[in-house]
């Protein structure tokens, strides 16, 4: 096992009606005056808004609002927050949503407390020193930035889509009640479980050492959702089911299950975000439909990760040659990512990439993983056009 950091200071508070908890948080971590930070209107349609704001106004807390997040959420509203809420002395931020009103919120925090551009967190130009502090009403079981260090912003000149980490960014407290997930629509509610399942994969498929303990808890992860993940494509009001994927999507991404390893592979991340960033996908879904392309690619290289999740996650029999199992395990879970209507490669996205966006994605993606990167399988520029050439 090798050395690490666990830092996840998330207040999480978890259960039916805990949004009404929402004042009393934000004066705990010292937030008097707040942003109310949300997407494109389902917390409006949804009478979420309304209740959240009725809650401040109760407790005397002053806030502002601004909406808008879009999925792959935007520098250009984050610029617009950050002036926002230095007219308004704002000194807390709400995010009510899910990982695009979380992260765009994120940005915000920086640019707030950071002088100059915040685009340069982004741009790999240099390290925030701060952020003003976050609390996460939480509408969609997904990305895990409702405890996770990281945001993903998109610069909508030459849509470069790009992700930053500091522990500044973490939350202060998280509220996550199962059922104000239950509007979402089916199709979003299996990209979530696709991309908790992924924040886990990216950490397990690595070449990094011993970690038993953590595996475990990896492969008890990865199972849950893959059965909530069925159990919620038939019967989506089902509470304990939204439940266990809530939970999961946050454990999946605070840290927890990459405890030990050698920080994760995390390419069918960066691949994806390619993908987000040029077409607007979901990302869950981009995910999806790289990710086999990817597997196939590096399995080899590291055949004894693949085979554990081929028996462990995927119940594969542990019968034949490694790479035999390894390659089942594979395909039983583009079988599951099939049987929750997630595609498989880039066709079934609803993509039609030309040559010209491959080669173009493959080279964005090398530049902003500074070369090369992986750990399943080191991967340069060439690797990734390969991957991307095989998933169209
Ligand atoms: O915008 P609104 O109207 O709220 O609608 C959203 C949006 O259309 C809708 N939605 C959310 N909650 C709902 C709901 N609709 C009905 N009922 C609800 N309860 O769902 C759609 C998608 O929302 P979005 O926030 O974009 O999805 P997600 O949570 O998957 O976030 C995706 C973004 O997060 C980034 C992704 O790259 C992408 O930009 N990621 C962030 C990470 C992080 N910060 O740690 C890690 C991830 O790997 C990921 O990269
Ligand atoms: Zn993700």
């Amino acid at each position: 096992m090798f050395d690490f950091r666990y830092f996840t200071p998330t207040k999480v508070v978890f259960g039916k009606n805990t949004e009404s908890q929402v004042a009393d948080l934000i004066k705990e971590f010292g937030g008097t005056k707040v942003l109310i930070h949300y997407g494109g209107g389902s917390v409006v349609r949804s009478g979420l808004l309304d209740r959240v704001k009725a809650t401040l106004d109760q407790a005397g807390i002053a806030h502002v609002e601004l909406g808008g997040a879009v999925p792959n959420p935007h520098l250009g509203l984050v610029y617009e927050g950050i002036e926002l809420c230095r007219k308004e002395h704002v000194d807390f931020l709400l995010a009510v949503g899910g990982g695009s009103a979380i992260d765009s919120a994120k940005a915000m925090g920086y640019g707030l407390v950071n002088e100059g551009d915040v685009w340069d967190f982004y741009d790999y130009k240099r390290q925030a020193k701060g952020c003003m502090p976050i609390g996460v009403i939480l509408t969609l079981a997904a990305t895990g930035s409702e405890m996770s260090d990281s945001s993903v912003i998109t610069k909508e000149e030459g849509l470069v889509k790009r992700g930053y980490s500091s522990d500044y960014s973490r939350p202060k407290f998280a509220i996550m009640n199962p059922e104000l997930t239950m509007t979402l629509p089916d199709y979003q509610t299996a990209c979530g479980c696709t991309d908790i399942m992924m924040h886990t994969m990216e950490r397990y498929f690595t070449n990094g050492g011993n970690m038993e303990i953590t595996d475990a808890l990896a492969e008890g992860l990865l199972r849950t959702v893959k059965k909530n993940a069925v159990i919620l494509r038939d019967d989506p009001k089902n509470y304990d089911a939204r439940a266990e994927v809530m939970w999961a999507g946050s454990l999946a991404h605070n840290g927890l299950t990459g405890c030990g390893n050698d920080g994760g592979d995390w390419m069918t991340h960066k691949l994806e975000h390619e993908l987000g960033g040029l077409y607007d996908v979901a990302h869950g879904a981009g995910l999806a439909a790289i990710w086999g392309s990817w597997a196939r690619y590096v399995y080899k290289n590291c055949l004894p990760r693949f085979k554990k999740f081929a028996v462990n996650v995927m119940d594969v029999k542990d019968e034949g040659t490694d790479e035999e199992i390894a390659i089942k395990g594979i395909e039983a879970m583009e079988d599951f990512y099939r049987s929750i209507n997630m595609p498989t490669n880039l066709r079934e996205l609803g993509v039609n990439a030309t040559e010209e966006d491959l080669v173009n994605m493959a080279h964005k993606c090398a530049v902003g993983v500074g070369g090369e990167m992986g750990s399943a399988r080191v991967l340069n520029e060439e690797d990734m056009l390969n991957i991307f050439k095989a998933s169209v």
